[in-house]
């Protein structure tokens, strides 16, 4: 299979196939289930710009509706992260004359709303409207699109020249990436920055991490092909921040052409991503082999584990659970519940797989022998909080192990 590359146009090959997949974050209510969308879950990298990209491209309308369950303040790491990122963003780019600041997808306006208390002058760009609702209860001013270029347009008409333009698990969600760009390269003033922070490749391919690739995910970015996106765009990548956030995120500074210079670490990481061969499709090859063995050491283990009478639970349901069930082809014969905090996801099913999803008391309850934990990236916070639980933690990144 080979396409061509949303940012560039190169040829792009398919090295990781998970799998015919739904969506990530559908999360059905168990009489939702006739007519399930699936579509091949394939992943490849452009040759030309080493983008990381999924071969199929799934309608954003679908992905972020109204109902969207995602609600970014689901950790109390995600908070003071995000309540971080803006009080840095006040003290350092925000200090002119009236500044603005524009977040796409401000989601539950877990960033945003530090800058509505601090009294500058902001919008979210967020067209899920119940979590817009939440960002709104938060005081943030928010505008239910899309953003691309021509959004991008009417924010500049409006309100003028942004200083910072921010995203947040986000940008890597948008297949028209280059109008985002362009979007970018209108509304910023001449000075101004665009900031993302998203999953990173380098943590991905580390960490045998493929539970990241799921539709929402169109992109998975790293510092070589960032660079090369901005260039193409007319922006420059000025500095990569690597971060523990979602198992290892990079943030990424782009300022327009020629207005700030690029910071030390842009070299270092493009440096240290060529010596990893980040930048070459036969490392995601090597990763599809590595997922496959996760995938036939996991169901070995938990076929095992009930021939033996073990009771076994899932804890988190991330998006991640959908792509890990469905490429392992693990239902409820397996995990027959997930537990997970997030009150819209409960009384529904993870899509595809259909194992349902409870609040995490009916765990505490259940006091299983084991619990695979999906919300892998969230290990600190909720082994801490789960320090009663009896029985065995099972992990599969970076490869299947019991703690
Ligand atoms: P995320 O890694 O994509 O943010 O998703 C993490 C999921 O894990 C989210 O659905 C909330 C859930 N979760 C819990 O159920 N309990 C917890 O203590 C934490 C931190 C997360
Ligand atoms: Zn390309």
């Amino acid at each position: 299979m080979e396409t061509s590359c949303r940012i560039c146009s190169g040829p792009v090959k398919g090295s990781i196939d998970l799998g015919v997949q739904p969506r990530g974050n559908a999360f059905p209510k168990p009489d939702q289930l006739a007519g399930e969308f699936f579509y091949p879950l394939i992943v490849g990298m452009c040759d030309s710009c080493a983008m990381v990209q999924l071969m199929a491209e799934i309608p954003q309308e679908v992905r972020y509706h109204d109902e969207y369950p995602y609600r970014a303040s689901n950790s109390t790491v995600h908070s003071e992260h995000f309540a971080g990122v803006a009080r840095r963003l006040l003290r350092t780019e925000l200090t002119g004359h009236d500044p603005f600041i524009v977040e796409i997808g401000c989601n539950d306006g877990v960033m945003l709303a530090t800058v509505a208390d601090a009294g500058v002058r902001h919008l979210g760009v967020e067209p899920s409207q119940e979590v817009a609702a939440l960002a709104r209860s938060k005081g943030v001013r928010v505008l239910p699109r899309f953003f691309d270029e021509e959004t991008a347009g009417e924010i500049r008409a409006g309100h003028g020249p942004a200083d910072v333009i921010f995203g947040a698990n986000v940008i890597a969600h948008i297949s028209h990436l280059d109008s985002v760009l362009k979007g970018a390269v209108t509304l910023l003033g001449p000075n101004g920055v665009f900031v993302f922070e998203e999953p990173y490749l380098g943590a991905v391919v580390e960490q045998t991490a493929f539970d990241l690739f799921y539709d929402e995910h169109s992109f998975v970015f790293s510092v070589s092909s960032i660079r090369a996106a901005a260039r193409l765009f007319g922006l420059d990548l000025v500095d990569a921040e690597p971060l523990a956030i979602h198992g290892g995120s990079m943030r990424y500074t782009l300022a327009k052409r020629g207005a700030r210079l690029p910071t030390a670490a842009v070299g270092e990481l493009l440096a240290s991503e060529r010596a990893r061969r980040l930048d070459r499709p036969a490392t995601l090859v090597e990763l599809n082999r590595r997922a496959e063995r996760v995938r036939d050491e996991l169901t070995a283990l938990l076929t095992s584990l009930r021939a033996d009478g073990k009771r076994v639970a899932g804890y988190g349901a991330p998006a991640k659970i959908t792509t890990v069930t469905n490429y392992c082809g693990i239902g409820t014969e397996l995990i027959p519940y997930v537990c997970d905090s997030t009150p819209s996801k409960q009384d529904r099913v993870v899509a595809g797989s259909h194992i349902p999803v409870v609040a995490p008391s009916v765990f505490r309850e259940d006091r299983p022998d084991y619990a695979v934990l999906f919300a892998w990236n969230h290990a600190k916070e909720i082994m801490a909080k789960e320090s009663d639980f009896a029985g065995r933690w099972i992990l599969y990144i970076p490869e299947v192990h019991i703690l």
